[in-house]
């Protein structure tokens, strides 16, 4: 088998190739990620968007996380499986967050922790480094503080990009790994990327960032609804998905399905 990737690894590629990112939520979509060849999968927490239908990431518990997590494990992914804490696992203080980012590791067998946040989350950052797991950090449009922000809007610009450059640097002293940046002028993105040196991943932050991440359901079409600026799209499979479960449906009403090839007879062996 393969060698697994480290978090040290996806960090040694700052500065030499591209690092690709997509979030997974399960077992069966791990594996074609996988195959896919990606360095890095994310659990996110999106997944209380895409996967459990919640408005916000706000309501996923670090039990979804550990549920979804351990899932996506059971795929034996070669890629760094990193877990997303959840709203709640890391704010309260830094040894709860420990205890957090612990049972993440211990229950899944995942390799890393992400946790949003910069000057208020790097004594977390650092407590849970310090104890030897792998933490991505999340700046910009950070979606845990939605309320606070009124929306999802474009993080970082005018002043407010300077507080977000010192973030990242408090974040790499802090031991992270690596730095999503999420929905912030390109420019801003560029300039921490050049600041820091661990890797960035950009999520509608442009180009200038050392890698990138989207969601697997935008990235595919699971969602036709959702299509921000920033996303683009390589499938459409929601379209795909109706017109099979339609002629399924069909075939069943009108006695098409099963055929005679599905059904078995009394002598055969059934494989
Ligand atoms: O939860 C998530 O999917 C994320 C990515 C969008 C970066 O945090």
């Amino acid at each position: 088998m393969a060698k697994r990737w480290t978090a040290r690894q996806v960090r040694a590629l700052k500065g030499k190739e591209r690092i690709p990112v997509v979030t997974c939520y399960d077992w069966a979509f791990a594996r074609l990620c996988d195959e896919a060849g990606f360095p890095v999968l994310l659990v996110g927490d999106s997944l209380g968007n895409t996967v459990l239908g919640h408005e916000t990431t706000i309501p996923v518990r670090l039990e979804d996380m550990i549920h979804h997590a351990a899932a996506v494990m059971r795929a034996r992914p070669k890629a760094l499986v990193v877990v997303d804490m959840p709203f709640l696992s890391f704010q309260v203080n830094a040894e709860k967050a420990l205890e957090a980012a612990g049972r993440i590791l211990q229950e899944t067998g995942a390799d890393a922790v992400k946790l949003e946040g910069g000057h208020r989350s790097a004594d977390a950052v650092q407590k849970i480094t310090e104890a030897g797991i792998p933490v991505m950090g999340h700046l910009g449009l950070t979606p845990q503080s939605v309320l606070e922000f009124g929306g999802y809007g474009v993080q970082g610009r005018g002043p407010a990009g300077n507080i977000l450059v010192d973030d990242a640097c408090l974040l790499e002293d802090a031991g992270a790994f690596s730095i999503v940046l999420e929905k912030i002028p390109a420019p801003l993105a560029e300039r921490i990327t050049r600041k820091v040196s661990i890797p960035t991943i950009g999520i509608g932050a442009g180009v200038g960032c050392d890698g990138q991440v989207l969601v697997l359901h935008d990235i595919l079409g699971l969602v036709p609804a959702f299509k921000p600026r920033f996303v683009k799209r390589y499938a459409d499979l929601g379209a795909t998905v109706v017109e099979a479960l339609i002629r399924y449906a069909t075939e069943v009403r009108d006695g098409s399905f099963p055929g005679p090839e599905h059904a078995y007879d009394e002598e055969e062996e059934s494989p």
